[in-house]
């Protein structure tokens, strides 16, 4: 993840910081396709332009900061998972990355399907009219309450994490009358490439059931045995933010051995496996991401002839890309508050927003673009740090980045691919409101997650 320091100096800087940064880009004007939405622009006055709105009209009539999300990007995207995955395999938005009821119907009319975690998930994609049929329902610690909500509603399938879910549930569904579709979620044991709070299938760590000691096998069997319970694949999710397709083949071959082993025991060829999510995105110029037809193409491969080496049908595949969908088809909106030169190291740029909207690179190092948006500049470049208001020294929006050296206060700057993780993962810390996201297309924006106020701060308290 990391880059090499760079010997170009910033503007206040004789000697360079260390730090995670290359050259700074040789014009600063230029806006990468690779890590802003795809409608994204400059007009003839220089100000950034999405979705045929410039940042400087959405800064006047909602404020700053705001998450900026291009809706024509936003369903390109999810068309391109769904075609590239073709009839046979079903895609799964992750509502985690981000959920909102207008991306619950923009999903449901680009023919996605969606994976919720929580009750709150649940409620706002069924509220939105998302098909129930079409919602599969995780978490390693689902309540007894949103268990039955699921089955009362009807959802495509439960995802099972422990042996104590697989009995809560056939109980659940039993009592109910009914009989729930199920898959079980196991731990292949592969260590994959990413930060370590976000990899998922290594054994050593909260989701799933493990592959090793027979762990696996024995909670197949005890799901086949229970009435409540109808069992329809595997589920393997590895972790986030990978490039490196090697994990997901070890995961599918791992996967399909089980099934084979199910076959040989039960007599029984479950129809489904689900591969997760977890397929990284651009979040700067450095970053290469692969494209869903490679994936999807990848993917259909390992599954197919992991299948065929043993000798079982093919089941149909699904894959929950979340990030990848809507990761790269926002950005956040900022105003420069005051701009801090340090000799000799850096300049610290501060914005009206912080580690409350964006937490991902305190919580694990993330590394962010930003550039200056309301204006072009052809002043020389510095080496910055963006950081936000909070009363914390470790609340970096941006660690290091290049902006113009004439940026000043009231400046309007623009991190991208915000989509994914940063809503949804943003807090009230310092009784922040959390800003709105507004969503752009054809020269329109409105807002579908409004500001928050103090009253709704207030309306909580109740003490
Ligand atoms: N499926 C399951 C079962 C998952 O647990 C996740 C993510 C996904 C799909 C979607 O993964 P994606 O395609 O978005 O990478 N907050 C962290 C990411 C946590 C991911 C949790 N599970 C971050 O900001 O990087």
């Amino acid at each position: 993840m990391s880059r090499s320091a760079h010997p170009a100096g910033p503007r206040h800087a004789d000697v360079l910081p260390e730090g995670h940064y290359s050259a700074p880009p040789a014009d600063l004007n230029v806006l990468d396709h690779k890590v802003w939405a795809q409608t994204v622009g400059r007009d003839e006055g220089g100000v950034l332009t999405v979705g045929g709105v410039s940042a400087t009209r959405l800064a006047e009539e909602f404020g700053t900061p705001a998450y900026i999300l291009d809706e024509a990007d936003f369903r390109a995207r999810a068309r391109a998972w769904r075609t590239a995955f073709g009839a046979d395999a079903d895609v799964f938005y992750a509502g985690k990355a981000f959920l909102s009821r207008a991306v619950v119907r923009w999903l449901a009319e680009e023919g996605l399907n969606l994976d919720v975690c929580s009750g709150g998930e649940l409620a706002t994609a069924l509220s939105a009219g998302m098909p129930a049929e079409r919602i599969a329902f995780h978490g390693n610690n689902k309540s007894g309450d949103e268990i039955r909500r699921a089955v009362e509603a009807g959802v495509g399938r439960i995802v099972l994490d422990s042996f104590q879910e697989i009995v809560r549930v056939a109980h659940i569904a039993q009592s109910l009358g009914q009989r729930q579709k199920v898959q079980i979620r196991i731990t292949v044991g592969v260590e994959a490439h990413t930060h370590e709070f976000i990899a998922t299938a290594h054994e050593d760590q909260k989701f799933g059931i493990p592959l090793a000691g027979g762990q696996a096998a024995e909670a197949v069997r005890r799901a086949l045995q229970l009435d409540g319970l109808e069992l329809i694949g595997i589920h393997s999710h590895i972790g986030s933010q990978i490039f490196d397709m090697s994990g997901f083949e070890v995961a599918a071959h791992r996967v399909v051995r089980l099934l084979k082993d199910i076959r040989d025991e039960h007599g029984v060829e479950l129809p489904e496996i689900d591969l997760g999510g977890g397929l990284g995105i651009a979040y700067t110029s450095d970053d290469d991401p692969r494209e869903p037809h490679e994936i999807a193409k990848a993917l259909t491969e390992i599954v197919t002839r992991e299948c065929e080496g043993a000798g079982l049908r093919t089941p149909r595949i699904s894959v929950e890309p979340g990030r990848a969908i809507v990761g790269p088809t926002a950005f956040t909106l900022y105003e420069v508050g005051t701009v801090k030169p340090l000799e000799g190291l850096r300049t610290y740029v501060s914005v009206d927003g912080g580690m409350s909207d964006n937490i991902r690179t305190a919580l694990y190092d993330a590394e962010y673009s930003v550039a200056l948006v309301s204006r072009t500049s052809s002043a020389e470049p510095m080496l910055t740090r963006v950081v936000g208001k909070h009363c914390e020294s470790g609340d970096i929006v941006v660690k290091d980045a290049f902006l113009p050296g004439d940026l000043a206060p009231g400046d309007l700057i623009a991190v991208p691919a915000t989509g994914a993780y940063c809503r949804s993962m943003a807090s009230n810390y310092n009784h922040a409101l959390r800003p709105p996201v507004v969503a752009v297309k054809d020269g329109e924006a409105r807002v579908i997650v409004r500001r928050e106020t103090e009253e709704d701060l207030l309306r909580l308290d109740v003490g």
